[in-house]
């Protein structure tokens, strides 16, 4: 994780103070949110998304400093994000996130759909604050996204007919599509020209595939331990990701072992040792570096600047998680 805080130097006292703020605005209502949200804000969340967004402000008005409503707007982000992680805990039973049990089994699943829509809640409130409806516009469309793709995915388990661009497109919704969003919000926020806007949401769209392209490579060969959180379990619940996909274009055999659900014993384990041996995770690293190519590429228009080079050094580690 040291790894993550320290490309943020240009805006880490203005995490610290988001991180208070939010532990501050989700808890103070009810005991059990704050119990919460004490656990969620205080553990080892990357904050990658808030550090993106607080940069892109730097980046966008050099001159002037982050303006209260970015950090607004960051903390809306986190806050996002932090809900849809409540949630996809609950449907994927996951046991441990940011190192540290997840809200559904330190509390209950009710606790944990009531906690996550309250997030959600509370970030539409804080979004709605902020005045600019165009900004609106664009973050209440990632909640429903963030829905959208959930459902995709929970209605695709163990369909080896899913092709990459519809894995792509699921990707876009489940994680893309926020960070693209708060990326054009921050542009909003600091009047850019339209241009430039576009440029910040393809930044943070290519950026956005390439990070869960790389969490779904880590979820094959990265440790639990690592994670904080449980590695190993997106083929076994039958959610196909690149590597999987990969896979199966060149060992059919794969196929039938997804399609019974591995019902037979080894299935499991053989479809692993299959996927390890197969191009499946090298094509999948190079589907990831092609998009963090491109998300740097979209940064060059902004002024060079201490914080255009921490955006540029995060694209990079996102692709270094996987060494
Ligand atoms: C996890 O996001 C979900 C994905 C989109 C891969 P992060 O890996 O950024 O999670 P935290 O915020 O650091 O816990
Ligand atoms: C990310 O999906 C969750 C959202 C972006 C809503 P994953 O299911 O891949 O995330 P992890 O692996 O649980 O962190
Ligand atoms: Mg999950
Ligand atoms: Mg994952």
């Amino acid at each position: 994780m040291t790894s993550a805080t320290s490309l943020f130097s240009p805006v880490e006292a203005d995490l610290a103070l988001l991180t208070d703020n939010l532990k501050k605005l989700v808890g103070a209502r009810h005991k059990i949110l704050y119990a919460a949200a004490e656990h969620l804000f205080g553990a080892g969340g990357k904050r990658i998304r808030p550090a993106i967004v607080l940069l892109l402000a730097r980046a966008t008005l050099p001159d002037q400093g982050i303006t209260s409503r970015h950090r607004r707007l960051a903390e809306i982000t986190e806050m996002i994000h932090t809900a849809s992680l409540v949630h996809d805990d609950v449907v994927d039973e996951s046991a441990t996130r940011r190192g540290v049990p997840t809200v559904h089994s330190l509390f209950d699943n009710r606790v944990a759909v009531l906690a996550g829509d309250f997030l959600f809640a509370q970030s539409s409130w804080y979004l709605a604050n902020l005045d600019n409806l165009e900004v609106v516009k664009l973050l209440s469309r990632v909640i429903m996204d963030l829905a959208e793709g959930e459902i995709r995915q929970g209605l695709k388990h163990f369909d080896t007919t899913l092709s990459i661009e519809d894995y792509l497109e699921k990707s876009y919704y489940k994680t893309a599509t926020l960070i693209a969003n708060s990326a054009k919000a921050v542009g909003v926020l600091s009047e850019v020209s339209t241009a430039t806007a576009d440029n910040l949401y393809q930044f943070g769209r290519s950026l956005g595939l390439a990070y869960q392209v790389v969490d779904d490579i880590l979820d094959f060969t990265g440790s639990s331990e690592v994670l904080g959180k449980p590695a190993g379990s997106d083929l076994r619940s039958g959610n196909l990701t690149a590597p999987a996909l990969y896979a199966i274009e060149e060992v059919p055999y794969l196929k039938t072992l997804i399609e019974r659900e591995f019902s037979e014993p080894e299935d499991f384990e053989q479809a692993i040792e299959l996927i390890h041996a197969s191009q499946g995770i090298s094509r999948s690293r190079q589907l990831a570096t092609d998009h963090v190519h491109h998300a740097i590429a979209c940064l060059s228009e902004l002024p060079p600047s201490d914080s255009r080079q921490a955006l540029e050094d995060i694209s990079e580690y996102v692709l270094r998680r996987l060494k």
